[in-house]
C-alpha cells in the first residue's frame, strides 16, 4: 500500500504573497498533486479562492490540480474551474441532491469526479456512487479551516470505505484531508487512505516544504 502512496499539499496554508514559488518548490519536490479548497462562506464559515487562482496555479505547474469544492450548488461552478485547468473536481455529498448528475457533469466537462463526507457523514452516503468515482475524499477535521486536530475516530471510516471499495472490485483512490503530518500519516495509509492531503504540515513546516514532503514520504514508506 505505502508504495503507492500519493502527496496533495493543500495550497491554503502557503504564503500567498509567493504562491506560484511555493507551488513550484513544492512540485520540485515530488508532490504527486496540488490540493486547492474553494469555500464559499455557505457551506463553510471562510470564504477562500476561485477558478482564478486554479487558472494562475495552472501556469506554474504541471502537476495535477484537485479541487476541493466547499461550496454549496457546486454545479454552478463547476464548468468555470475546470475551464481554468482543474484536472479532478471533488463534491461534498452533503450538497449535492442529485450527486450522479454531478458527477456526471464534471466527467462531460472533462475532469475525474470525487465525493468528499464531512467527518459525521456516514460511508453508507457513497455506497451508490463508488462505482462512478475516481476518489473518495474523508475528512479528517471539519471542512472550513487549515491547522486543525486529526480526528482519530475517522480512522475505522477510512477503513471501512476502502473495504467497501475492495469488496466491489474497484479501484478508486481514498484520500485524507485535515491534520495530516508524519505522525497521522502512516497511521492513515494502515486504513487504507492512498493520497495524503496536507497543508499546515507542509507550507507552515519550519524545515520547509521539500523537507517536509520527505519527511511524509519516508513516514509512509515505513508505515
Ligand atoms: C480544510 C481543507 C484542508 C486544509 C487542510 O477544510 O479542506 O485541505 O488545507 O489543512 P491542514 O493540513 O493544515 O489540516
Ligand atoms: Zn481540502
Amino acid at each position: 500500500m505505502s508504495a503507492v502512496v500519493r502527496i496533495a499539499p493543500s495550497i491554503l496554508a502557503a504564503d500567498f504573497t509567493r504562491l506560484g514559488e511555493q507551488i513550484g518548490e513544492a512540485s520540485a519536490a515530488g508532490a504527486d498533486q496540488i490540493h486547492i479548497d474553494v469555500m464559499d462562506g455557505r457551506f463553510v464559515p471562510n470564504i477562500t479562492m476561485g477558478p482564478m487562482i486554479v487558472e494562475a496555479a495552472r501556469r506554474v505547474t504541471e502537476l495535477p490540480l484537485d479541487i476541493h469544492l466547499m461550496i454549496v450548488e457546486p454545479e454552478k461552478h463547476i464548468p468555470a474551474f475546470i475551464a481554468a485547468g482543474a484536472n479532478n473536481i471533488t463534491v461534498h455529498v452533503e450538497v449535492c441532491d442529485h450527486l450522479h448528475r454531478v458527477v456526471q457533469q464534471i466527467q462531460e466537462n472533462g475532469a475525474t469526479a470525487s465525493v468528499v463526507l464531512n467527518p459525521h457523514t456516514p460511508p453508507l452516503m457513497i455506497e451508490e456512487i463508488l462505482p462512478y468515482i475516481s476518489m473518495v475524499l474523508v475528512m479528517t477535521v471539519n471542512p472550513g479551516y487549515g491547522g486543525q486536530t486529526f480526528i482519530s475516530e475517522m480512522l475505522p471510516k477510512i477503513r471501512t470505505i476502502r473495504e467497501m471499495i475492495t469488496a466491489r472490485g474497484l479501484t478508486v483512490d481514498v484520500q485524507v484531508d485535515g491534520g495530516i503530518d508524519d505522525h497521522t500519516a502512516p497511521q492513515v495509509v494502515a486504513h487504507g487512505a492512498n493520497v495524503l492531503v496536507a497543508g499546515t504540515s507542509i507550507f507552515r513546516s519550519p524545515d520547509g516544504i521539500a523537507a517536509s514532503i520527505a519527511a511524509l514520504r519516508r513516514a509512509v514508506v515505513q508505515a
